[in-house]
């Protein structure tokens, strides 16, 4: 999975559609949750950062961790002395990282990580008392939406039922699942949610 995000980096952002999720899925998040200038974030899956350098003038600072030395060189270029994201090549999964934060969001990683339980498990661990998480993936799909292949996608998208027994198992409150945006293609449509949830 990391080689073909390593490759896939150069061109990550040249599309439309991924622009259009990260826009949507940041329009849906602050709708939803209140980003303060005191806030720690962690981006999770940052990739080249479409969502964190949307996040980044709102907030204190934003740490993007992904697999992907790829992406986060991606990620680094866009860096400039007013506004950065911090890089941070790591497995939180198997190496916690040692600060917390107030916040945790997300874009189309999750179906990428086998162990979903683990996951917000890992994340619970990682938020400040009061911290929330907002996590956006697909809905149920038939397999079809990545058209390069499935390799490294361990999730066919999401059940919401599911999902949020998982996330409450983890010990999240409040767990909300908001429609961010539709994947339209002719072979069908691709629903994707953001789902809110608080420590
Ligand atoms: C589909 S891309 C999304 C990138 C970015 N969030 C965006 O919306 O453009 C998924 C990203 O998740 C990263 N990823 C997958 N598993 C991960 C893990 N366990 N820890 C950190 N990043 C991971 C991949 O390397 C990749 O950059």
């Amino acid at each position: 999975m990391t080689q073909r995000f390593n490759e896939a980096a150069q061109a990550w952002d040249s599309g439309d559609v991924r622009q259009n999720i990260a826009r949507a899925v940041f329009n849906t998040l602050v709708s939803r949750i209140a980003l303060l200038n005191t806030m720690k974030i962690l981006d999770f899956g940052a990739g080249t950062g479409l969502l964190s350098f949307k996040i980044a003038p709102m907030v204190r600072s934003v740490t993007g961790v992904d697999l992907s030395s790829g992406m986060l060189e991606q990620l680094e270029a866009k860096n400039t002395p007013s506004l950065r994201v911090e890089a941070l090549l790591q497995d939180i999964m198997e190496k916690p990282l040692e600060k917390k934060f107030n916040g945790i969001v997300s874009s189309m990683a999750m179906h990428h990580v086998e162990d979903t339980a683990r996951l917000f498990e890992v994340f619970y661990a990682h938020l400040n008392r009061d911290g929330f998480i907002a996590m956006a993936d697909l809905d149920e799909e038939d397999g079809t939406f990545h058209s390069h292949g499935n390799e490294g996608v361990h999730h066919f998208g999401f059940n919401r039922d599911i999902l949020r027994d998982t996330i409450e198992k983890a010990g999240f409150k409040n767990v909300r699942f908001h429609d961010a945006y539709s994947v339209d293609r002719e072979e069908g449509k691709y629903p994707i949610f953001l789902v809110t949830a608080m420590k």
